[in-house]
């Protein structure tokens, strides 16, 4: 029962040590708001200065960290944007790319905000950059007097179908990715695809390969509007340069965002390990590890992808003509189907480290035609060679 204090009473059995037990037991309700905008830094934009804040201050102070690439890009209009708006602020400009994610940046952070000095009731700090800078200032927050609202501006694809809607934070250490982390959704995550405009090609596809993933087993409509104007997407960076690939891009934007929170928010802790968003990421991070720095994230993620679709495709879940459009839209969406370095031992591996990871079974999603997908635990080394060959070969023919 939430709320209410469980007692045992107090054992009077003299033959064993006096002892009474206490459950406590609470329950919090987490809410919180993922908008999609446009424009957010144009000076009169009220939208950024409100985010997270209780009230209307006359004189908000805000403490934003942004990404040192997004700062060279976007910090002159931000300043201008705080000034226009009556804040006190600093921004913090931190090199944020993967290999600075580490416990020494978030205490630069750390650091930087106790020098500021936070109204934590009032005050909620912004946090402007990719995946990395988002999970680093995600931790910072859930740190920070144990927990400092924070507002999430992501920058980077990734970050705006992705890590910015999320709840989990984190940091690299050692060898491992994201191993010291926590649970901390923002206060309100503010999606601008705006900011993507100044990404790289490559960088675009890296995300498009997130996208593509909720298509293949959520969302037929979504793979269509993928497998229809890949191109356009791709080198308009999803800007929307004419009505019609305008309207493309935002609902692409929106259907990727829904379909990722409809997965997330009954599972926000992660207790069900049969994860649909785990699709893509059972072979990708030892994919992603071994080839090292050669594939980005999303470009491991879409190997996984064709793998498991060909796999799929052997057990007569996905037609052969559906396999086949699966992989042209991945080539369209400049992502690799294949990578030199995934031979099959490397792939078990993987697997045998998956199954460790959710608990001692595969719990491996595999599509069912195109926007579906089921969880299967019997997928045997044999298979998978053959699916590789198989893949190998028809990467080749392409
Ligand atoms: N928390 C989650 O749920 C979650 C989900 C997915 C990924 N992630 C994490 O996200 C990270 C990957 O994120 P990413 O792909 O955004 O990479 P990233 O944050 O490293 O950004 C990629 C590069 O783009 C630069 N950049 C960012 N915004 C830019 C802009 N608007 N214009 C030009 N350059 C810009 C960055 O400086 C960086 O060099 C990984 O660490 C991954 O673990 C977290």
């Amino acid at each position: 029962v939430p709320n209410q204090l469980l007692t045992t009473p107090f054992e009077h059995d003299v033959s064993r040590p006096p002892r009474s037990t206490w459950t406590v037991q609470t329950e919090k309700v987490i809410s919180y708001e993922v908008t999609v905008e446009r424009n957010l830094l144009e000076p009169d934009n009220p939208t950024l200065i409100r985010a997270g804040a209780r009230r209307e201050d006359a004189r908000p102070r805000r403490f934003c960290i942004a990404d040192a690439n997004v700062h060279r890009l976007y910090g002159r209009p931000l300043r201008e944007y705080l000034r226009r708006q009556g804040a006190e602020f600093r921004i913090y400009a931190v090199d944020a790319s993967e290999p600075d994610k580490t416990m020494a940046t978030a205490l630069r952070i750390v650091a930087a905000m106790d020098e500021f000095g936070i109204d934590r009731r009032r005050e909620p700090i912004i946090a402007i950059g990719g995946g990395v800078l988002l999970d680093i200032v995600g931790l910072v927050s859930s740190l920070y007097r144990r927990h400092t609202p924070y507002v999430r501006v992501p920058t980077t694809l990734i970050g705006l179908v992705d890590a910015g809607v999320g709840a989990k934070t984190g940091v690299n250490f050692g060898e491992h990715k994201n191993r010291l982390g926590t649970y901390e959704p923002p206060v309100v995550a503010l999606l601008d695809r705006s900011f993507i405009a100044t990404i790289d090609e490559r960088h675009i596809s890296n995300g498009l390969a997130e996208v593509l993933k909720i298509g293949l087993v959520k969302d037929a409509t979504l793979f269509a509007l993928l497998e229809r104007h890949a191109k356009d997407l791709l080198r308009e960076r999803l800007q929307g340069e004419s009505p019609t690939t305008e309207a493309v891009a935002r609902e692409v934007l929106r259907r990727a965002v829904h379909g990722m929170l409809e997965e997330l928010q009954p599972n926000l802790w992660e207790h069900t390990l049969e994860r649909i968003v785990d699709y893509g990421h059972s072979f990708s991070p030892t994919i992603e590890m071994t080839a090292l720095p050669a594939l980005l994230h999303g470009e491991a993620v879409t190997i996984d992808m064709a793998l498991t679709t060909v796999l799929a495709a052997h057990r007569g879940l996905v037609s052969r003509s559906e396999r086949d459009r699966v992989l042209a839209v991945m080539a369209e969406l400049g992502l690799p189907v294949w990578h030199p370095t995934c031979d099959v031992e490397v792939l078990r591996k993987a697997l045998r480290d998956t199954v460790r990871h959710r608990d001692g079974a595969q719990r491996l999603p595999l599509p069912v035609g195109i926007g579906g997908a089921v969880f299967v635990n019997d997928v045997t080394d044999t298979e998978l060679a053959v699916a590789v060959k198989d893949l190998v070969e028809l990467s080749e023919s392409r």
